[in-house]
């Protein structure tokens, strides 16, 4: 990989002419110091062994400085934040975001209030958020529950002069395409499909964005497929996208191992339904079983460390293979979106997988 690819800060630079070509795709002034911590330049690697196949990569996400993809949004979240003068952000999570912007924060000199699912957040994720200095709020129930106390109580009260970053917020959605940004700077152009695991929905949504903006610029000759990835007992994107309704299927009590995508009501579905729907791409729920096995599987033969969000993917790109969406020489990438050392009852639960 080439040094400093990190495409987290303001300009995008093209190097497929040979030349930088500078163009404005985050919307930034130079004017404004950056809260940042070199995010972003994360790892590309192939998983051969484990796919048989010399098109599959998987985006090491984990590489991030608090170890997920959520810093690339949250150095622009709170590079805002800092430069409108707030006291603080507030957040609702199942984990990363909250390590992400408590450090982000502390970095930044603000305020972080974190609402938290009680029992629902790994434990590496929690102790970041400590660590930090972050001010933490448990809720009973899930995500959905955390997010609505985020709105009641934050956003629609104006309780303190907090700034809310959860990924409605589209600053946040701005820093994360650029995961596409550089998927395109390692290949040379887009890849055939592109698979996701997918929460709240703003990931997904900020990737196609990544990938639709290269392609208008002429920086990628074609679109990939985006492939959402749920956990089964925890699918509500699955169940809209199967029914075509026009309105969201919630999932009232959603259930699963990967507690990072453990949402019932994503706040972005109609956005990543859209990016689904336009690049011809499709959403797949997996079990449980699958993902633990994936993460494991991933472990023992690639030396690669997924937590069980992330390693979803690889049990999606193993279904949409059975069931033909992909094929085996198609050119995939696979977002490993969070480090498998946030979560270590999830690999015990992993090599415990093995036994079944
Ligand atoms: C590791 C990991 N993977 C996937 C997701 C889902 O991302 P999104 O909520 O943007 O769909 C999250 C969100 O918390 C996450 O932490």
């Amino acid at each position: 990989m080439p040094p400093n690819t990190s495409f987290s800060w303001i300009e995008a630079r093209s190097r497929r002419f040979g030349v930088w070509r500078y163009i404005e795709l985050l919307p930034l002034r130079n004017n404004i110091e950056p809260v940042t911590m070199c995010e972003g330049g994360t790892p590309l690697v192939k998983i051969s062994r484990i796919t048989q196949s010399q098109g599959a990569y998987v985006k090491l996400e984990g590489s991030n400085p608090t170890g997920s993809f959520k810093d690339r949004g949250m150095t622009i979240g709170l590079t805002i934040a800092k430069y409108i003068g707030v006291e603080g952000v507030v957040v609702a999570s199942t984990g990363n975001t909250s390590a992400s912007a408590a450090a982000y924060a502390a970095r930044a000199g603000l305020k972080c209030v974190v609402v938290l699912p009680r029992g629902n957040v790994a434990k590496g994720k929690l102790a970041q958020a400590l660590l930090y200095g972050a001010e933490i709020l448990e809720v009973e129930g899930v995500f959905d529950n955390a997010l609505e106390r985020v709105l009641t109580d934050y956003v629609l009260k104006q309780k303190r002069n907090m700034y809310p970053l959860n990924s409605y917020n589209p600053w946040r959605l701005e820093g994360q395409k650029t995961i596409a940004f550089e998927i395109v700077d390692e290949l040379g152009e887009s890849p055939d499909f592109v698979i996701v695991p997918v929460g709240n929905a703003g990931n997904i949504s900020a990737i196609w964005k990544g990938f639709k903006e290269l392609y208008n610029y002429g920086l990628t000759s074609k679109l990939p497929r985006m492939i959402g990835v749920q956990a089964e007992k925890a699918s509500p994107l699955v169940a809209t996208w199967r029914s075509k309704t026009p309105y969201l299927i919630e999932v009232d009590d959603p259930s699963t191992v990967a507690t990072a995508i453990k949402i019932g009501k994503p706040v972005n579905w109609l956005k990543a339904i859209r990016a689904v729907e336009e690049s011809k791409g499709e959403f797949i729920a997996v079990s449980d079983n699958e993902i633990l096995r994936a993460m494991r599987d991933l472990g023992r033969y690639e030396g690669v460390g997924l937590e069980p969000a992330s390693a979803a993917t690889l049990a999606g790109y193993k279904r949409a293979l059975e069931e033909g969406i992909i094929r085996k020489d198609d050119v995939v990438v696979l977002i490993g979106t969070g480090n498998v050392l946030k979560d270590p009852d999830a690999v015990i639960a992993a090599i415990n997988e093995s036994k079944t």
